[in-house]
Parts: C-alpha cells; sequence; structure tokens
C-alpha cells in the first residue's frame, strides 16, 4: 500500500521562540540559507511523497509565498542571466503539489490534522512536523514508510530523550518486536518524570491509517487545554495495533533555540563552502573561554 500524502502541520504559535514568531513562523526560520520548512518537504518527496498538505494559520502567509512562483524575482534573475540561481528558485515553486488548509485556531496538533480529513480521505499518509529536521541518507519518513508497507498498521518515529526532557514529549510504553520496533502499550502526552513508562518519546515523524481521523473526533480537550494527537494514538490503540520506531538519523527539534542553533552549527560545518572557515571561528573564539 502506497503512502502518498503527507500532512505538514505548521499553524502552532511557537511561544518557545518568541518574540522573532510574533511575526515570523519558526517554520521559516533559516539554516543558513534554507528555511526549516524548506528541509521537511525535502524529506517529504525524498520519501516518495507527491502531495503534500500543509496546514498554516494566522501569519503563516510566507510559508505560501515561499513555494509559490515569484514572477517579479524569476524575471529579474532572467535578465541579468543569473540562470543557477533562477533554476534554484523555479525548483522551489515545482517540488510537489501543495495545498493549504487554515486552521481556524491553535487548538492543538490533533485539531490540526483532522483539518485535512477530506483531502487525505480514505487513504494511509504521512505527518511530518514542520519545525522537526531529520538528516539521514535513507528520510525518516521513508523508512516509516518501509515499516508500514510490512505492517499495514500506523507506525510512529520515536527516539530515547534524556530524562529532564520527558515530561515536554509524549512518552510511549511497548513490547521490542525487534531492536529498533516496538508494539505500542501506552502512549502520553508531557507526562511527570514519576509517571513517564519509559523515556522513549514520539518526535515529529508518523504514518497513520485513516482510522486515526475518527479517533481525533471523539477524544475530550487534552493536556494543556489542547486536542493531544497523543490521545487519538492510545485511542487507536485499543482497536488496531500501533507500533513505534527507533528511527535511525539525527534530529534537530528547531522549534527549540538550543535545538535550532545546534542545527545551523551541524549544518555550516557540513557545507563544503563554510566548513573550514566554521571550524576555524569556532576553535579562534575567545568567547569559548570567557562569557564576555
Ligand atoms: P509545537 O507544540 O512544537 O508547536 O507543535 P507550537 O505550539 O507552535 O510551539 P510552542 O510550544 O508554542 O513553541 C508541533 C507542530 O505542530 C504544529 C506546530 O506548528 C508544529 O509544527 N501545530 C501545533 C499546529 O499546526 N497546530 C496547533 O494547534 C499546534
Amino acid at each position: 500500500m502506497d503512502v502518498k500524502k503527507a500532512v505538514i502541520p505548521a499553524a502552532g504559535l511557537g511561544t518557545r521562540f518568541l518574540p522573532v514568531t510574533k511575526s515570523m513562523p519558526k517554520e521559516m526560520l533559516p539554516i543558513i540559507d534554507k528555511p526549516v520548512i524548506h528541509y521537511v518537504v525535502e524529506e517529504a518527496i525524498a520519501s516518495g511523497i507527491d502531495d503534500i498538505i500543509f496546514i498554516t494559520g494566522r501569519n503563516k502567509r510566507s510559508i505560501e509565498d515561499y513555494f509559490d512562483e515569484s514572477p517579479e524575482l524569476e524575471m529579474h534573475l532572467s535578465q541579468r542571466n543569473k540562470n543557477e540561481l533562477l533554476e534554484m528558485v523555479q525548483e522551489i515553486s515545482s517540488l510537489a503539489d501543495i495545498h493549504y488548509i487554515r486552521q481556524k485556531e491553535p487548538k492543538g496538533l490533533g485539531d490540526a490534522i483532522l483539518t485535512a480529513e477530506k483531502h487525505i480521505g480514505d487513504e494511509p499518509f504521512a505527518v511530518l512536523l514542520g519545525d522537526d529536521i531529520i538528516t539521514n541518507n535513507k528520510p525518516c519518513t521513508k523508512q516509516l514508510i518501509e515499516k508500514f508497507q510490512y505492517l499495514r498498521q500506523s507506525v510512529l518515529a520515536v527516539e530515547e530523550v534524556p530524562s529532564e526532557k520527558v515530561s515536554s514529549y509524549g512518552i510511549i510504553s511497548g513490547n521490542l518486536i525487534d531492536d529498533s520496533l516496538y508494539s505500542l502499550e501506552e502512549i502520553i502526552e508531557k507526562p511527570a518524570i514519576s509517571e513517564a513508562p519509559s523515556n522513549i518519546g514520539t518526535i515529529g515523524r508518523y504514518v497513520f491509517t485513516p482510522d486515526i481521523f475518527d479517533c481525533i473526533k471523539k477524544i475530550d480537550i487534552g493536556h494543556g487545554g489542547e486536542v493531544q494527537l497523543t490521545d487519538a494514538i492510545r485511542l487507536l490503540n485499543k482497536t488496531q495495533q500501533v507500533y513505534a520506531y527507533r528511527f535511525t538519523g539525527n534530529r534537530y527539534d528547531t522549534g527549540d533555540k538550543l535545538g535550532y542553533v545546534k542545527a545551523i552549527i551541524d549544518f555550516a560545518v557540513k557545507n563544503e563552502d563554510m566548513e573550514e572557515k566554521i571550524k576555524e571561528h569556532i576553535k579562534c573564539k575567545p568567547f569559548l573561554q570567557s562569557r564576555d
């Protein structure tokens, strides 16, 4: 069973990144010269997705502009024979079939995903959170799709999280089927460390059967007064076994300031043109010895 559609929720308020997110979506923050969300779209496409639904809200217009054609800029570049730049700009607007749905209010991730129900229909689909970048030769979403094709049930990407971060994640417990796959037993949104069933947390990648929509409709408002995807997954797991997969790759939570800075440093160090200079800069900087 092919997974060709993906939902990218990007309607959150980004309060961890205030004040910049007052007027600009966190998904548009640049990692060197590309916004975070561009990397997310590239992962979806490299995983075989050809139909992308962005869930957006107020203040998210720049996401639509970014993936749209830009005739004035294209004409400007073309008249000056800046063909490489022109190609780069044109490529962005032809990456995939992209659709936009507005979430009226940021009522939670579950609510955001539910807005895509009509577009998804009766098909399995991937979800990629718009502020998580995951690097790996085989994209994380592709890894999940392969598991889905074999298991035919919903699969969540998980990783071990440090104990002080457990209360910021959806935390699972499960039975290990092999060294990286769990059949899900329990999932709890942002538990206190004393109540957490493990330190294995869900990150921003999922493949769902369409039955998740009915589960979202049935759940009550959850943690933080939001419609929590985690609660819908727990309900789904009562009628269809859900799986959790320890993916391979490096994940950057760019919705968090520290995760964002780590992403920039790592991407700069991996960038051919910058690698040596950045390494030199970090090595030589006196700020590493003193906070002045
Ligand atoms: P987060 O909880 O990380 O996003 O949601 P947030 O609420 O924007 O961030 P903070 O915690 O206030 O800093 C994960 C993803 O789900 C989307 C966000 O845009 C993000 O990509 N989301 C969240 C929605 O689309 N709608 C919502 O109502 C909530």
